[in-house]
């Protein structure tokens, strides 16, 4: 098997899978491994929901927006912060629990980020490809009711997992001293981003983007078309209002 340092440099997102299924004891063992990650104060306040049934796919497909890896992948992994299992124990328990608030919520949804990362890297080590879908955040009231999600659970991010019909070329990334700052945050001049940016703006795929969508610059592309205020606004009031039903919001 390859070394930790090559699968992390040589990964890619994976988005076409062939129709071969995951085996159980192979998922099994990745999700083993996810749930050996840091977790705050060894809770481990979160859940995954596990999909593999065709007619639960294609419930969950419309509110990730049809993106095909949803029907098209084996495996659909829902990671969820979750404080009812915790909650529950400690009621058994006698002990009070004061996770009813927005902190509690942002404690969970990091656990289960950091699940969800290394239980990628465990399926990547394994040769399988993933790809996560954002917009588990978008529809999260809507997955609540499919994945009949309980008072305390939130889902914060889906991963689809099977195994590479593709091999895509790797995408670009910032250079390193774009996101590292030593000691204090050292601020962007204008040219700095102008500089740091150059390589990603410069590519002929960057270039097509901005033609196809008619814009003037690549950061239009994201500002107007695939990040645009309106849906961020309209989508963090569903995600405010699905934090105070879940129970988050008492303070
Ligand atoms: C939180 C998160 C949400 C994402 N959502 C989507 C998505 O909804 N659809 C998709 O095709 N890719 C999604 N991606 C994958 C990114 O597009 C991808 O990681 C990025 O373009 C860099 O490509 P790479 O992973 O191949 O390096 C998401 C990634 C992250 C971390």
């Amino acid at each position: 098997m390859a070394d930790i340092s090559d699968i992390l440099s040589n990964r890619r997102t994976i988005r076409k899978y062939t129709s071969e299924p995951v085996d159980d004891k192979l998922l099994n063992d990745i999700l083993e491994m996810g749930c050996r990650t840091s977790t705050t104060g060894n809770m481990q306040v979160y859940s995954i929901v596990i999909t593999k049934d065709e007619e639960k796919k294609r419930e969950l497909a419309p509110l990730h927006f049809n993106q095909k890896m949803v029907t098209e992948a084996p495996v659909v992994l829902t990671f969820c912060a979750d404080f009812n299992r915790f909650n529950k124990w400690c009621r058994l328990r006698k002990a009070e629990p004061g996770y009813d608030n927005f902190l509690s919520f942002m404690t969970s949804a990091i656990d289960a980020l950091l699940l969800a990362q290394t239980v990628c890297i465990a399926a990547e080590a394994k040769g399988l490809g993933i790809c996560y879908l954002g917009t588990t955040t978008y529809t999260a009231d809507k997955i609540i009711e499919i994945l009949k999600l309980p008072k305390g659970v939130v889902p914060v991010t889906t991963v689809t997992l099977g195994w590479p019909a593709e091999i895509p070329e790797q995408v670009d990334r910032l250079p390193l001293e774009a996101v590292i700052h030593y000691e204090v945050y050292n601020d962007y001049s204008d040219d700095s981003i102008a500089s740091f940016y150059k390589e990603k703006e410069d590519r002929p795929d960057s270039q097509q983007f901005v033609k196809e969508n008619s814009k003037q610059s690549l950061a239009q592309v994201f500002t107007d078309v695939r990040y645009k205020k309106a849906d961020n606004v309209h989508f963090s009031k569903i995600l405010l209002k699905v934090l105070k039903d879940q129970g988050f919001m008492e303070f």
